[in-house]
């Protein structure tokens, strides 16, 4: 299913950016330039990235919020 319909972005290219270690917005905007156009798309992106992130990885998030804070 097509998440970001500017870039033609699937949710299935997105959850794999996630498994080659993607744990951030910046990340998925950067491997796969969602999110960069209208922005409608964002809200769907950081849906797929919590439910798809591995425990090190939101462990991860967490300590880079926690430092940047
Ligand atoms: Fe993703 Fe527009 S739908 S930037």
């Amino acid at each position: 299913m097509y998440v970001c319909l500017c870039k033609g972005v699937t949710d299935n290219q997105i959850k794999d950016a996630i498994n080659q270690g993607a744990c951030s917005m910046r990340d998925l905007r950067a491997d796969l330039d969602v999110a960069t156009q209208c922005g409608k798309c964002a809200r769907d992106c950081k849906s797929l990235l919590l439910e798809n992130m591995t425990g090190n990885q939101v462990a991860a998030m967490a300590s880079a919020q926690y430092v940047a804070a």
